[in-house]
């Protein structure tokens, strides 16, 4: 709430003059930028094009192609005076060093998703490393690998994947065009959670550049920071190039599911229910469970919905008993029930009819344009069904445009993995996460205002249910409320511990040792980045 990011919403007029001052007070130092750059690049005519300023025609469709959160596409929004599109790491590797030669704050940007717009919007004067073009896929079914540049999107890996096999897969997000570079950076999660754990926990190499311009691999990097970049948050270590990823065998058959329930169904009572049985199923069962606000059939009145997407790594037939052997309330039938490859789980799952085109993975262009603020939580004690009416309550109140909660079971290989196997800290004793996700279309700073006051209150409200000191968070589900911040991006050991350890626990330490190491000067920064420790 102290950075002028997370309060663009109220003070957009504010940012907007201290944004002004900044750009106009470093026009000179951005010439130079752009001078150095066709200085130090090996090869500076074919670099040029590479590279974009608010002159250039093309220069907002770049910036907007993948931005994701309508909330920071407006025109008051803090725009880079440059743009880069690297094509290889030698262009990485100037920018970096012309960056730090003329003061340039960088942000790396490979999907886009951040949910604060970090990877875009910054109050310095900065540069953005755009890896749009760096999204090479290589896959090698014999050895059940893949390297993956940053750049491309979890869609484009999927769909190599499936171009070369049908039963390997990759456990990382539901959505398409989620990219590769920050996903990972911050842990990575899907419907192959239970059975094989995060993405970052399947990496098994990295191309990394780091704040002196070195290209770093796994052997080079060291444990240390090898251990770092998978999970401990983007923007923070270096840019990520490439990763070198395990893929998992999946059966050829997959099964989709969905149930959905009305208040009267019984809503209340199965998501109570699911709190005590989707955490302990077999891990080839993943049932989500989803509660939007709906229009009930009387005119002018809501209600809610609860639905329950789920996956199966195997025929319906084998899931049905399962299904009746473990929550028979759901009340399962063949009907609802859908087999099909993993590949096409994931196009039907992302909204898609499963017998449309692959190529619909392939489409950067974001799924739902839409303002959207979103809280997570972690959840260790099943919550009592009251407080889940108090939420639908709040869900109901008029003006509020369109709440979801995303309840996803933990459990299975989960619990397995050690929690300082990798900074991604939320393991063993997680019942669930909880998403809390709020859109709006309605434009404007009042209504902006409204919404985001209003997730905050549910926050409030939800504090007694669920992980405390500290309310354990979910670095991938950015929020910029959970801690202090700094606009400047140099926040000190003791503002940073503050969100640093309920995204990471006590690996926060480790983080701190690892940035101090590589990146004493703190050149990768942004509102949420681990700082060295000389900056306390
Ligand atoms: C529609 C939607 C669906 C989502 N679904 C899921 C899901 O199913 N599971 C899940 O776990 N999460 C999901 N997320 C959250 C998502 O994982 C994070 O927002 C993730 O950080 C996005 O990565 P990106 O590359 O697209 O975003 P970006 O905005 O490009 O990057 C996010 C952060 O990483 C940094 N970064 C990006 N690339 C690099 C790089 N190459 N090297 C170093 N730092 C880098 C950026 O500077 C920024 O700080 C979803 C988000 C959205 C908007
Ligand atoms: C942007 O404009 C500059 C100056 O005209 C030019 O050198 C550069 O190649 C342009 N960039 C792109 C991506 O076209
Ligand atoms: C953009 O164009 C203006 C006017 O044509 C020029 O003065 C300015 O130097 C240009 N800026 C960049 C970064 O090329
Ligand atoms: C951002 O704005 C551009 C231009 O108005 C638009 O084409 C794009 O769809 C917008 N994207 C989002 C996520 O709001
Ligand atoms: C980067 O690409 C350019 C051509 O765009 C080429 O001249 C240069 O050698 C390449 N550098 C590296 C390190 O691959
Ligand atoms: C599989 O890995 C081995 C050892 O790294 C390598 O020699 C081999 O070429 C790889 N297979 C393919 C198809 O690339
Ligand atoms: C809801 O639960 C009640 C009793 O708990 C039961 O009688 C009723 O059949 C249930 N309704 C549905 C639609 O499952
Ligand atoms: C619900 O109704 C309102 C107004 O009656 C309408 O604007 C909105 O689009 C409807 N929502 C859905 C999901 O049908
Ligand atoms: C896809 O499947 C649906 C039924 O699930 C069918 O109605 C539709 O025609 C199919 N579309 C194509 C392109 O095959
Ligand atoms: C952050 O940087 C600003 C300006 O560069 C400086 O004034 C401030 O003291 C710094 N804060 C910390 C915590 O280092």
């Amino acid at each position: 709430m102290t950075t002028c990011l997370s309060t663009t919403t109220m003070l957009p007029f504010l940012c907007f003059l201290l944004f002004s001052f900044l750009w106009s007070a470093s026009a000179h130092t951005h010439e130079d930028f752009l001078q150095c750059l066709s200085l130090y690049s090996e090869d500076s005519n074919s670099f040029s094009k590479l590279v974009y300023t608010p002159n250039n025609s093309s220069y907002l469709h770049v910036l907007q192609g993948s931005i994701q959160n309508s909330r920071f596409n407006t025109t008051a929004t803090p725009k880079p005076p440059v743009i880069v599109t690297p094509m290889n790491v030698s262009h990485i590797q100037a920018t970096i060093f012309c960056s730090q030669k003329h003061g340039m704050n960088v942000r790396i940007r490979s999907g886009g998703h951040d949910y604060e717009g970090l990877s875009y919007v910054s109050v310095l004067p900065f540069v953005i490393i755009d890896l749009i073009n760096l999204r090479a896929i290589n896959v090698d079914v014999e050895n059940s690998t893949a390297w993956v540049q940053a750049g491309a999107t979890l869609g484009e890996l999927y769909y190599s994947i499936a171009e070369k096999s049908g039963t390997l897969a990759f456990p990382a997000g539901a959505c398409p065009t989620v990219g590769a570079g920050g996903h990972l950076s911050g842990g990575g999660y899907g419907g192959l959670m239970r059975k094989y754990g995060l993405a970052a926990d399947n990496i098994i190499d990295a191309q990394l550049i780091d704040a002196k311009g070195r290209i770093l691999d796994r052997a080079s990097m060291g444990e240390d920071l090898f251990w770092a970049i998978r999970g401990g948050g983007g923007n923070t270590f270096g840019v990520v190039v490439a990763w070198k990823l395990k893929l998992v065998p999946v059966p050829h058959t997959v099964t989709f599911f969905s149930v959905l329930r009305s208040l009267e169904e019984n809503a209340t009572k199965l998501i109570h229910r699911w709190q005590y049985v989707a955490n302990k199923l077999p891990e080839d069962l993943f049932i989500t469970a989803y509660i939007t606000k709906i229009n009930s059939s009387q005119e002018g009145i809501s209600t809610i919905q609860a639905e329950f997407p789920s996956l199966f790594l195997g025929g319906a037939d084998r899931l049905l008993p399962l299904m009746q052997e473990n929550f028979p309330e759901l009340g399962l039938v063949k009907d609802d029930c859908t087999e099909m490859s993993w590949v096409e789980f994931v196009l039907y799952n992302s909204g898609y009819s499963s017998n449309s085109s692959l190529d619909v993975l392939l489409n950067r262009t974001p799924q739902y344009i839409t303002n959207f603020k979103a809280k997570s939580d972690y959840v260790k004690k099943p919550m009592p069904e009251i407080a889940f009416e108090g939420i639908w309550k709040r869900f109901l109140k008029v003006g509020i445009e369109t709440p979801r909660l995303v309840l996803v079971p933990y459990g299975g290989k989960m619990d397995q993995i050690s929690e300082s196997s990798i900074p991604f800290a939320h393991r063993a004793g997680n019942l669930y996460k909880i998403q809390y996700l709020l859109l709006w279309n309605e434009q404007g700073k009042e209504a902006s205002m409204r919404h985001i006051a209003w997730i905050r209150r549910l926050y409030s409200y939800t504090a007694p249910y669920v992980s405390k000191n500290p309310r354990e968070a979910y670095i991938n589900y950015r929020d910029l409320d959970v801690g202090m911040n700094n606009i400047q991006g140099n926040t000190s050991y003791k503002q940073a511990s503050i969100w640093g350890r309920k995204y990471f626990k006590n690996n926060f330490d480790r983080l701190i040792q690892v940035k101090t190491a590589v990146d004493p000067d703190n050149f990768f920064r942004n509102e949420q980045s681990i700082p060295p420790l000389s900056s306390s």
